[in-house]
């Protein structure tokens, strides 16, 4: 299928989530109200059944039994949920709370102020609303703060915000941080699979990795609107922090129905994105995912996103295909996926297409 047209689109004012709560109305934009089959309900999500926690420390200086059960939690995890929470992880619980400290400073400065930084039509950088590609589209009841970090080269300098004064030093700390527990996992993923540990670190080459900062408002009809529209991550890897306000929001899909993914605080949430499934030849799942909003609570996601390098070839390994399990996605180059991504709207799992094998 052709990409999408990348035609400008007016993000105004009125489509800034923050300024429609300021305005304090009730009535929800035609824009952000979903058709019926992608409302949520709000009701039907059982929040009983709730994703795996696997102690981290455990595997980095548990015993040897404790090393081999979490490993297996690890690899049930990744097979039937696609998610899973860390706790024990090792990141410093103060800049936990840094980042999120300027992420909250930064969302609630004036919206001239964060215009400053806009997010293009086409690009992902930036304050605005990513993934839209037409005036039809559905919004997303959310704000959106992206930067590329690593490597350097895909750092825009003009979109590091000024204010507040600690924000670059902020993201530059979190994100080293989060890159060494997201090369950790990647280890601890490669050896749940069999696969020698350095596995994946090898092949990705100089790994890309961007930080997504979510703001959901608020929202007078949370029965109508979509925080954040389903999708699966076009990553490898991605670790998500939550806010201390430990609202519910995030939502995955498991056995066809919505499942709330209860905060549990100061852990980090871990879902497996599109690049492992393929390698894994689905072994391992990218599980679709969406946000919901609250009528009274207001809710902040810090999202990293570690993928290859862009020059890499990506395909399933020939350790995950046999007989049994025949193969599912073609090879591609990492980078061109990146672009594909990009360039298309959030829509469940209809990006990973782009690399399935058609079978009759
Ligand atoms: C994302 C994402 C969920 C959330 O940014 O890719 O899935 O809870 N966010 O903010
Ligand atoms: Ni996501």
């Amino acid at each position: 299928m052709a990409p999408a047209p990348l035609s400008p689109i007016k993000v105004g004012q009125i489509d800034d989530v923050q300024e429609l709560r300021k305005a304090k109305s009730v009535a929800i934009p035609q824009r952000f109200v979903r058709d019926m089959a992608e409302r949520p309900t709000l009701t039907a999500a059982s929040s009983s059944s709730n994703i795996p926690v696997i102690d981290v420390s455990k595997l980095i200086k548990g015993s040897k039994d404790e090393f081999h059960s979490e490993i297996l939690k690890l690899s049930t995890s990744c097979k039937e949920w696609g998610f899973f929470q860390v706790i024990n992880h090792g990141i410093d619980l103060v800049l936990l709370e840094s980042i999120e400290k300027v992420a909250m400073e930064f969302f609630m400065l004036p919206l001239e102020e964060k215009k400053k930084y806009p997010m293009l039509p086409g690009t992902v950088q930036g304050y605005g609303q990513a993934f839209v590609f037409s005036e039809e589209q559905k919004l997303d009841w959310c704000n959106m703060f992206a930067l590329g970090v690593e490597p350097h080269f895909i750092r825009d300098p003009k979109l590091w915000p000024t204010k507040p004064v600690k924000f670059s030093d902020t993201i530059e700390e979190y994100s080293s941080e989060i890159r060494k527990l997201g090369q950790k996992l990647l280890k601890f993923i490669a050896t749940s699979l069999g696969l020698k540990q350095d596995m994946f670190e090898e092949m990705f080459g100089e790994a890309v990795q961007a930080v997504r900062m979510n703001y959901y408002p608020p929202c007078p009809r949370p029965d109508l609107v979509l925080g954040l529209s389903p999708h699966s991550d076009g990553s490898a890897l991605t670790v998500l922090q939550q806010g201390k306000g430990n609202t519910v929001g995030l939502q995955i899909l498991k056995d066809n129905g919505w499942v709330s993914i209860q905060p549990i605080p100061n852990a980090l949430v871990i879902n497996i994105g599109d690049t492992i499934e393929v390698l894994t030849n689905g072994r391992y799942k990218s599980v679709e995912h969406r946000a919901v909003t609250h009528m009274e609570k207001d809710r902040l996601s810090i999202v990293t996103f570690y993928a290859p390098s862009y020059e890499v070839e990506i395909g399933p390994m020939p350790e995950m295909v046999d007989q049994n399990n025949p193969c599912k996605y073609r090879r591609y180059n990492h980078g061109e996926y990146s672009k594909h991504y990009v360039t298309n709207k959030l829509q469940g799992k209809k990006t990973l297409e782009f690399a399935k094998i058609q079978t009759s």
